[in-house]
């Protein structure tokens, strides 16, 4: 796993992992992949993967890949968290209602296991383009509250992922099953009975 920092925007922190997923490997790719080690095989065909969060700060976001996915992980500071009830009005499935959308155990107001970190596919809900992060707050901020701004036809998603009524997007984005195997290490691909 190797990590690439993107810091083009104020408050977060965008790590790729180069776990790579089964997404566009096609025929030609088959003695490549049969020639992976074990272990990157594994992680191709969808196992889960692990993604350590000691040095993630408050405010700050990394990217991983999943199943050739790409996963936001969020660690929401104390403004964020505050912001989250605010935006209810605006939405579209505040209570994350459409259950594909999430793992049981994540339909809550923070879409979390634990409140502070929020783990979401970083592919909107109408054609799949990938959301910008836009964590600045106010009133002259792209979203007063924070969230993610899909730049391809201008869905909102809140700082829990939950998407904004009136936009194109028609759902929430999805949170990936995942649990905490410490307090500084999240898997990504198991389903989390408890924190
Ligand atoms: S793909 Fe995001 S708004 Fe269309």
């Amino acid at each position: 796993m190797t990590d690439d920092v993107d810091r083009n925007r104020r408050h977060f922190l965008a790590v790729a992992t180069a776990v790579t997923g089964l997404a566009g490997i096609g025929a030609a790719s088959i003695p490549f992949f049969s020639s992976l080690k074990p272990s990157a095989r594994a992680q191709a065909l969808g196992a889960p993967v692990e993604v350590p969060i000691g040095s993630l700060e408050p405010g700050e976001m990394i990217r991983v890949m999943w199943r050739g996915r790409v996963v936001f992980v969020v660690r929401r500071d104390e403004v964020m968290l505050q912001n989250l009830p605010l935006t209810r009005d605006f939405l579209a499935d505040p209570d994350s209602e459409v259950i594909e959308q999430q793992p049981a155990y994540a339909a809550n107001e923070t879409r979390s296991v634990r409140p502070e970190y929020l783990v979401i596919e970083g592919s909107c809900t109408h054609l799949g383009c990938a959301p910008l992060p836009e964590f600045e707050v106010g009133p002259d901020a792209l979203l007063e509250f924070g969230g993610f701004f899909c730049p391809c036809h201008g869905s909102k998603f809140d700082l829990a992922g939950r998407v904004y009524k009136g936009v194109p997007a028609p759902t929430n984005l999805r949170v990936p099953p995942h649990r905490f195997v410490r307090d500084d290490l999240i898997m990504i691909g198991i389903d989390s009975g408890a924190a």
